[in-house]
């Protein structure tokens, strides 16, 4: 197992009913700035519960923040803190809201160019504390310190400061009643993909980071079907929403190597071709297994036996049959797994390796062995 520090303070506060404990847990006197998307909040009923939770305080709102939140976007809602003197944000929404309002805290009292946080990692001298709302499980944003943010057809993330964990995330999963299935299979995908990007490297000596990521897998596995073909279930979908939250907070990925290169090839594809992001890591990631089946050899085989119960003699043959098994799991969830779906062509590889190299100029991959060639290489069998 490799070195490594662990700390993760968000306070999760998980179930039924819980929006109401946002009256304990905002701050009673700051001025606060509530962040949400395009109006699901309101049409499910959220809305009105925090509403109602946050009592008297005084609160402004932003709204409209859209999927793979936009700079621009972001700039108004950073303008509109600052002239608030806003002490406190809130956000109530998925992945893309929090992002954004992680960018908002890093950003008002930052005296440069907001956009160099992410260009150039530049590092804020203070960040407005936050808290979350969680209506989507997917991304793990609501546990993490990690945010992506686009500007045009580029997407960069930045974090790792701890000042980015939220001061506390509710999850109550039956605010995930009113996700449409797209929504439902996308969050099931995005998470399961964080697990193997963290697990499916090379062996480390870490069965204890191994179990856990086997556990969530296998728990997505199982519980990822219900949430799309059984309505309302609260039991999947506490268990997709829990699942999601532990597969990108730190803990499993803690002592181990880490891949992510499905992941900045996914943006990339998001940036350029407007593909939802878990729809981007289903088409890629099998194309990744397979180019490097090699450098996973030992991984992939005990990913089929442990996860997949494969139990084919034949290494190579158990290798591909996992994933295979892989791609059905994400098209079962409604995801396709080729990039022709989307329209992506051979004739575009050259222009998202391009941009690939100008965000991340070095090579990718738990063994930093995914140059151009390879990148090259995986599109071509994703196509
Ligand atoms: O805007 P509204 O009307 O709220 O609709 C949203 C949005 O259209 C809707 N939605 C959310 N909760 C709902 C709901 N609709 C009905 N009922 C509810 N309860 O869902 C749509 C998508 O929301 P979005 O927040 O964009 O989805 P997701 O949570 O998948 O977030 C995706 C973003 O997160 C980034 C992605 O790159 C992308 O920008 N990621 C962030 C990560 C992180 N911070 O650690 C890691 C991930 O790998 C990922 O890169
Ligand atoms: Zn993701």
């Amino acid at each position: 197992m490799q070195n490594f520090e662990f700390y993760n303070p968000v306070k999760i506060v998980f179930g039924k009913e819980q929006i109401k404990q946002l009256e304990t847990l905002v701050p009673q006197r700051k001025k606060v700035m509530m962040l949400y998307g395009g109006g699901s909040i309101k049409s499910n009923g959220v809305y009105d519960q925090v509403v109602a939770a946050l009592g008297g305080r005084e609160v402004i709102e932003f709204s409209g923040i859209g999927a793979n939140p936009q700079y621009d976007k972001m700039m108004e809602a950073i303008e509109l803190a600052k002239k608030e003197d806003v002490e406190f944000l809130l956000a109530v929404g998925g992945g893309s809201v929090i992002d954004a309002t992680k960018f908002v805290a890093a950003s008002v009292h930052f005296e440069k160019d907001p956009w160099t946080i992410l260009s150039e990692r530049q590092r804020p001298s203070k960040v407005l504390p936050f808290g979350v709302v969680l209506t989507l499980p997917a991304t793990g944003s609501e546990m993490n310190c990690f945010s992506v943010i686009s500007k045009g057809d580029e997407k960069l993330g930045f974090g790792g400061d701890p000042r980015l964990f939220s001061k506390f995330s509710i999850l109550d999963p039956e605010v995930t009643y009113s996700l449409n299935e797209r929504q439902l299979g996308n969050g099931v995908v995005d998470a399961f993909v964080h697990v193997v990007e963290q697990y499916l490297t090379k062996p480390s000596n870490a069965p204890l980071q191994d179990r856990f990521a086997e556990g969530i897998l296998q728990t997505l596995i199982e519980e990822g079907p219900k949430v799309i073909h059984v309505n309302e279930h609260y039991e999947s979908r506490a268990n997709v929403m829990w699942c999601a939250t532990m597969a990108l907070n730190g803990l499993i990925g803690s002592g181990i190597p880490h891949d992510w290169s499905t992941h900045m090839i996914g943006h990339e594809l998001t940036g350029l071709f407007g593909i939802d992001h878990a729809r981007t890591l289903a088409a890629v990631l099998p194309s990744v297994l397979r180019v490097q089946k090699e450098n996973k050899r030992e991984k992939l085989l005990q990913y089929a036996r442990r996860v997949w119960n494969v139990q084919t003699p034949d290494a190579d043959k158990s290798i591909e049959e996992a994933i295979l098994l892989t791609e059905d799991f994400f098209n079962s969830m409604g995801l396709p797994t080729r990039l022709r779906v989307y329209k992506v062509e051979e004739k575009d590889i050259e222009s998202i390796i391009k941009s690939l190299r100008n965000h991340i100029p070095v090579n990718l991959g738990e063994n930093q062995d995914i140059d151009e060639a390879k990148v090259e290489e995986i599109l071509r069998k994703a196509l």
